[in-house]
């Protein structure tokens, strides 16, 4: 496709003597037009010439110096229309010879993207949230890796914080009753429900907790620390367990407690600037000339002990020192768009020109059938039940669907776990989601399953033509010519990537699969491939290849499989 835009924006530069940098093409809104459109208002000032003049003057000189294009002049547009077999062919032939990496590019060579994703919470369970932001932000990740970016995906573990000063002085209390090695999670859950609940009628456990975390953040290596250490490895090696299922893998695991030796710096840094003021006691930046209502970011409480936010600046800094950072991607719910706000804010304050690099990917809630979930009062739903069961159904469906299937139970897990991330991508991000089983594994509409199908299907005709020693000769691309809302859309994907990575929206790409997955079945269910005169057959396999690269490469870059078979 690319090829096709280049001669065209060559051409226009010739004849208007413009600079190329200076010319877009746009998509006609009636694709009866034309296949690229180029409106010729921005050239009525230079050329002193209505537009519908300018068109019509252009016209004739595009035409010879295109060839296979065919150049029309309507009103103010100039609209160009690629002469069908060319356009398979160039489509075609180029996403065959790029295969697995064809809509890659070197774009964003040099250039450094920090994504902080999932970030679960250590001695809880990792909430439906945290699997949104994990799955949302290694797509966003792939996507960079695939535009040629140096990517930095961070897992930012909580791992810090008040809340363990309480389990540690709940396991200094019951800890004897318990068994942690076994099933430790829930087990400290437990722990800390039991703990909050006693604490209303017993200030000394406040008082404990608050005493704990104190010693946490002495540094002192005693016992305090070591019941906190065991608590975060138990943690980790449940958390790599989903992230094992998912695919998924972290350049850098560093928990908040890392930024430790970061943060008297980091303080101290601030309050050089300038910016900081006592309140109450607390070391605070106010943010008032930001609105009236904005709560100042506290950098130390009355009792010396850091925040959350405090970790995060020391954490961003860090970044920035370590990536020189084109952008700093947070994915992260939107319950935490304060948070972020202040945060850039505070940067903004101390007069660092950077800070628009500092974004915050937001994204909104999942709701289970269950009801929306709370760690506090113990009501949670696991992630690794919701997986076990999506796969478990998915096996349940494909076993009935595809009684030869080789290995259903490997198959039901790539189609369970993969309509489970797919539908976390489905929609714009900020959006809500409402999950129901029926909806997230169905296999025909706006699923991931829906996808991995047509990918399989695409397969098994391959298999087929192969199996009968066909589609191996010259392909008669006359044949396929026809398809052209099909191949265009196949052209389109490279430029899907780029709006989807600069829009931090893998939503783009999963929309863009749908609809491509509906014009892909609708071809392949009134077109032969298979027994046709050899050039035609060869073509339409050509096609189906090349539909199947562009699903399976799509697939890959959301963290979803695409079987071969299903
Ligand atoms: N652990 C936090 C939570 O579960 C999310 C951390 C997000 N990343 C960050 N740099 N603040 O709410």
């Amino acid at each position: 496709m690319q090829a096709f835009t280049d001669a065209i924006l060559t051409a226009l530069a010739a004849e208007t003597g413009l600079a190329r940098d200076d010319l877009n093409l746009e998509t006609p809104r009636n694709p009866e037009l034309g296949d690229f459109a180029f409106p010729c208002f921005p050239l009525a000032k230079t050329l002193r010439k209505a537009p519908p003049i300018i068109a019509q003057g252009l016209a004739e000189g595009l035409t010879q110096r295109l060839e296979g294009i065919e150049v029309q002049a309507t009103g103010p547009y100039l609209n160009f229309r690629i002469d069908r077999p060319s356009l398979a062919k160039s489509v075609i032939e180029s996403i065959l010879a790029a295969g697995a990496t064809y809509g890659h590019s070197n774009q964003g060579a040099g250039k450094t993207i920090v994504i902080d994703l999932s970030s679960p919470n250590i001695a809880k369970p990792m909430s439906v949230g945290h699997l949104r932001s994990t799955v949302i932000g290694a797509a966003i990740q792939r996507l960079h890796d695939a535009l040629g970016y140096t990517t930095v995906g961070i897992n930012h573990i909580g791992d810090w914080g008040s809340q363990f000063g309480k389990l540690v002085a709940a396991l200094d209390r019951w800890g004897g009753d318990v068994d942690l090695d076994n099933d430790p999670i829930p087990t400290l859950l437990k722990l800390y429900v039991r703990y909050h609940e006693e604490e209303e009628g017993d200030p000394s456990l406040k008082e404990a907790a608050a005493e704990a975390f104190r010693e946490l953040e002495s540094g002192v290596d005693g016992p305090v620390r070591a019941v906190w250490r065991k608590m975060t490895t138990l943690s980790l090696k449940e958390f790599d367990r989903v992230y094992k299922r998912l695919g998924v893998t972290f350049n850098e695991v560093r928990g908040e407690a890392f930024y430790e030796t970061y943060l008297e710096p980091t303080v101290q840094r601030i309050v050089d600037s300038g910016i900081t003021e006592v309140s109450e006691g607390a070391l605070v930046v106010s943010l008032k000339q930001f609105g009236e209502n904005l709560p100042p970011c506290i950098l130390r409480k009355t009792d010396g002990t850091t925040l959350y936010a405090t970790r995060d600046l020391a954490a961003v800094f860090h970044r920035w020192e370590l990536y020189s950072f084109e952008r700093c991607l947070y994915v992260v719910g939107g319950d935490q768009r304060l948070h972020f706000r202040q945060l850039k804010h505070v940067l903004d304050r101390m007069g660092l020109d950077w800070e628009p690099r500092m974004e915050h990917i937001d994204f909104g809630m999942v709701r289970l059938p269950e009801g929306k979930m709370s760690t506090r009062a113990g009501k949670v739903v696991f992630l690794q039940d919701v997986l076990d069961e999506a796969s478990r159904r998915a096996t349940e469906i494909i076993m009935e669907k595809n009684a030869d299937l080789p290995d259903p139970q490997a198959v039901g897990e790539m189609v369970g776990v993969g309509a489970v991330v797919f539908n976390d991508l489905k929609r714009e991000r900020v959006k809500d989601i409402a999950f129901t089983w029926e909806e997230v594994l169905a296999f025909e509409g706006d699923t991931g399953p829906y996808v991995q199908y047509t990918h399989a299907r695409l397969a098994s005709i391959r298999r087929k033509v192969e199996a009968a020693g066909e589609g191996s000769g010259q392909c008669d691309f006359a044949a396929v010519a026809e398809e052209s809302t099909l191949i265009l859309e196949l052209g389109r994907f490279p430029a899907v990537l780029v709006r989807a990575a600069a829009d931090a929206e893998p939503s783009l790409l999963t929309q863009y699969l749908l609809g491509l997955c509906r014009m892909i079945n609708s071809w392949v269910a009134r077109s032969r491939v298979l027994g046709q005169e050899a050039g035609v057959t060869s073509a339409r396999l050509a096609l189906a290849n090349s539909c199947k690269a562009v699903v399976g490469n799509g697939l890959g870059l959301l963290g979803v499989p695409a079987p071969e078979e299903m």
